[in-house]
């Protein structure tokens, strides 16, 4: 796979992929991860006096031109992060528009291209449409691990026309999160939250085999203990899931991997009870649900993390945009930034959920490293490789 450290791109028309999903509250983004990520990268290129196409997404507005998924509000944040004083801005890819953008561009400027997903072309992997698009670039970089899993046309169309290759984001993703499933450390441990088991059937019978012990907290936790016949009160569940979590408690058994469930819980009437209530697993009353582990639970965690040489985070442990809902997440995080490093604990983290808590209870310094993917850390976890990633390594165009 060639890379911006072994294939140089000088004076070309490049075609950028990022992941400008970012995280937005109140139209304010919340974490800038994203853009920071592909900072290298662009820098590289501009260096390199590349007149360089941001392509990205925002959200999933399902081939449909609309307002308020449009990718102009993120301009001002890459100006100040890239800091780059001028980025044009794209609005559609109309051949005429693509083409005078190309000739008003200096070589070294960048441009932004509006939400790729407004175009029907993308989400169904269109090759005509990539054929035509890049017939006006030289070359195509991904930087976008954290998309990478989609096979939409801009992940892994362009790669099928003209050269392309990886960007240093993208490199490092892989580097960093194969690095630490190939140096397994033991004990070790996985901690996987969040709140449905149907996404992560799949990641729990990969993790089975390769931890020590594995802790299941968030709302998933809740189909697990039903599984166990332990009364949820109105917590959320996947009922038609409840063998899927058999099934995994069973698997768990016969490769010797521990299973950590709650055994104390921390209990509201609804998400916004500012009431909490603790109860034992056993005693949960029928009016309430389980929004966060208890104390006794938290502490069990946090001791199995201190024996542990590795760590794998996924997902919070409890409803953590919820306030006080996040307390166990929280405390997680700031045990592994006490005693991570302190005691040579190796803990990796993905997801955006995961990430953002992290970044909540200020704990970065802790965590050898930090994907900002979340599906697609996912799935490279549970060991596939990402259709982006197989694309650029199969492009024989340069
Ligand atoms: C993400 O935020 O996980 C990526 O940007 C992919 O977005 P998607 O889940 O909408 O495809
Ligand atoms: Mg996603």
């Amino acid at each position: 796979m060639k890379n911006l450290r072994n294939y140089e791109i000088i004076n070309k028309k490049v075609l950028f992929r990022a992941d400008l999903n970012v995280p937005v509250l109140d139209e304010v983004i919340t974490d800038s991860s994203r853009i920071l990520a592909i900072k290298s990268s662009i820098k590289n290129l501009i260096l390199n006096k590349n007149k360089i196409f941001i392509i990205a997404h925002f959200r999933r507005p399902k081939g449909e031109v609309s307002e308020k998924y449009s990718l102009k509000f993120i301009l001002p944040s890459l100006r100040e992060i890239l800091r780059i004083e001028k980025i044009h801005f794209l609005e559609n890819l109309q051949k005429d528009k693509i083409n005078k953008t190309i000739n008003d561009m200096q070589y070294g400027e960048v441009c932004l291209i509006e939400n790729i997903r407004f175009q029907k072309t993308e989400e169904k992997i269109d090759l005509n449409f990539a054929k035509n698009i890049s017939s006006f670039f030289d070359v195509y970089v991904n930087d976008a691990f954290s998309a990478s899993h989609r096979n939409h046309t801009s992940i892994t169309g362009f790669a099928k026309y003209i050269p392309a290759v990886a960007g240093n984001h993208l490199i490092q993703e892989i580097k960093n999160i194969d690095s630490f499933l190939e140096n397994a450390k033991t004990p070790n441990m996985a901690i996987v939250g969040g709140s449905k088991i149907s996404t992560k059937i799949k990641l729990f019978n990969n993790l089975i085999k390769r931890f020590n012990c594995i802790v299941i907290g968030g709302a998933m936790a809740n189909t697990f203990l039903l599984s166990n016949n332990i009364d949820i009160g109105k917590s959320l569940v996947e009922k038609d899931l409840v063998d899927e979590a058999q099934n995994i408690q069973k698997k768990a058994k016969q490769y010797n991997c521990k299973l950590i469930l709650p055994t104390d819980v921390v209990c509201g009437k609804n998400l916004d009870d500012k009431k909490p209530f603790e109860f034992n697993i056993n005693e949960i009353a029928s009016n309430f649900m389980i929004l966060d582990l208890g104390k006794s639970t938290t502490q069990v965690i946090n001791q199995e993390i201190i024996n542990s040489k590795m760590v794998l985070w996924n997902g919070p442990v409890g409803a953590f945009e919820y306030t006080p809902y996040d307390k166990a997440t929280t405390e997680i995080a700031l045990n592994i930034k006490e005693n991570a490093k302190k005691l040579n604990i190796d803990i990796l983290a993905g997801g955006g959920d995961t990430v953002s808590s992290i970044k909540n209870a200020n704990a970065e310094g802790g965590f050898k490293y930090i994907s900002n993917a979340g599906g697609a850390f996912l799935e490279w976890l549970e060991g596939n490789q990402s259709p982006g990633v197989i694309a650029l390594k199969e492009n024989n165009l340069i």
